[in-house]
């Protein structure tokens, strides 16, 4: 499973990448308004920060305009994959930008059908939002696990990437149902870590080892 930091913050991605985990990230407009104004800039660091995939969104909304601005952002670096939301709209924009070699994440994908509609069109990423099918009180999970059954039932490329990933048991079953991809919020990483049988294990391997009053292992 590919994991990918869900963030714009320069400093959490710098932070992560070093541990080897992290293979692309994902950003959007709620992450982009907390780090300044000058969004470009932001885009092109992380870029440069991470060699995988690095999702940018569209922010036009007429089609042809974000047909254009996909272009442009597609243009930023060789990693970027366009971000555009499904809508009906889209799809002839969707087809065409496909169809032109640009690497395309559908975002907002709140049913298996949606799903469906976009992978035969050739698209990289599809992600369906977990979380916010939680907050209307609909198992995010279900539509998630007929994602993938869809997938392996008509082997299309397109990669399933649970986004909106809320807490740990999501991103766990979003593992069990085998998505291709969670992309997880830094926050949700960190609590991961800390695991008291963990730390309870290695205060006991210290205890016992000052036990025996020795300074050095080796020697
Ligand atoms: C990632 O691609 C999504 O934009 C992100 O996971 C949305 O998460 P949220 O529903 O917690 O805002």
């Amino acid at each position: 499973m590919k994991l990918f930091l869900d963030t714009a913050d320069r400093e959490e991605i710098k932070q992560w990448m070093p541990t080897g985990l992290i293979d692309g990230i994902t950003t959007n407009p709620s992450h982009l308004s907390k780090q300044g104004t000058d969004t470009k800039q932001v885009l092109l660091d992380i870029c440069e920060m991470v060699p995988g995939d690095v999702s940018i969104e569209v922010v036009e909304k007429e089609a042809e305009a974000v047909y254009a601005q996909a272009k442009e952002i597609a243009a930023l670096a060789k990693n970027v994959v366009v971000k555009v939301p499904f809508a009906k709209e889209y799809l002839p924009i969707i087809k065409r930008l496909v169809d032109e070699g640009v690497a395309l994440n559908i975002t907002l994908v709140f049913s298996m059908l949606q799903a469906l509609l976009v992978a035969k069109l050739g698209v990289r990423y599809i992600s369906p939002f977990i979380g916010r099918w939680d907050d209307i009180d609909t198992d995010g999970l279900t539509v998630l696990s007929e994602m993938v059954e869809l997938k392996q039932t008509y082997d299309f490329e397109s990669q399933i990437l649970a986004a909106s990933i809320r807490h740990v048991m999501h991103w766990h079953h979003a593992a069990v149902l085998g998505a291709d991809v969670a992309t997880l919020p830094a926050g949700l990483l960190d609590k991961l870590m800390n695991h008291p049988l963990t730390e309870r294990g290695i205060a006991k391997f210290d205890a016992d080892w000052a036990s025996l009053g020795k300074k050095s292992l080796l020697a």
